[in-house]
């Protein structure tokens, strides 16, 4: 299950190229607990687009690996990570700026990809190299997103 999960996340990985203006992957710096300050693009996250990031099997995927009640329209939620449920309540935006960014420096070892940098963790086609799953703007989307997934 672990493995059919992963192998739907690296075959359906489509990757983007950086836009000038927006913090390179490689600029990114991580706090000590792995969360990320400042906004990578200095526009304001949109939750809605960054809920269809999520779903979309080609971007964010999520849902491949988290269930999510927001979106139980989209059938197929892997149980390989925790819920979604109420993340929104759990970390602070910086928290889960780092996690989508590159959540290594979150959970040490964890095989969630890391969806803003040029070292995602899935074997990388040459063309993809250099690279990332998502566009700064579409990390910004996605974390605007899982703040509106508060605790009831
Ligand atoms: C390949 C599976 C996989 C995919 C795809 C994935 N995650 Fe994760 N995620 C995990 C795992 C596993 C954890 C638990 C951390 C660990 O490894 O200990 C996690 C943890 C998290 C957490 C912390 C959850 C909590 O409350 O404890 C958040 C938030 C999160 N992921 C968001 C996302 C978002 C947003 C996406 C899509 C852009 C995503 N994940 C895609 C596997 C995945």
């Amino acid at each position: 299950m672990l493995l059919r999960s992963l192998i739907a996340v690296s075959a359906t990985l489509i990757s983007t190229s950086v836009i000038a203006g927006d913090i390179s992957p490689t600029d990114v710096s991580f706090g000590e607990y792995g969360g990320i300050s400042g906004s990578l693009t200095g526009v304001a996250g949109d939750p809605v687009a960054g809920k269809k990031v999520s779903t979309n099997r080609k971007l964010g995927n999520c849902l491949a690996c988290h269930v999510n009640d927001d979106a139980s329209a989209q059938s197929f939620h892997g149980e390989v990570g925790p819920e979604l449920n109420g993340a929104g309540s759990r970390w602070s935006e910086e928290e889960l700026r780092g996690i989508v960014v590159n959540s290594k420096n979150t959970f040490e070892g964890t095989i969630m990809p890391a969806f803003y940098s040029t070292q995602n963790g899935v074997r990388t086609l040459k063309k993809f190299v250099g690279k990332t799953i998502l566009s700064a703007q579409q990390v910004e989307d996605v974390v605007a997103y899982i703040l509106t997934l508060k605790e009831e």
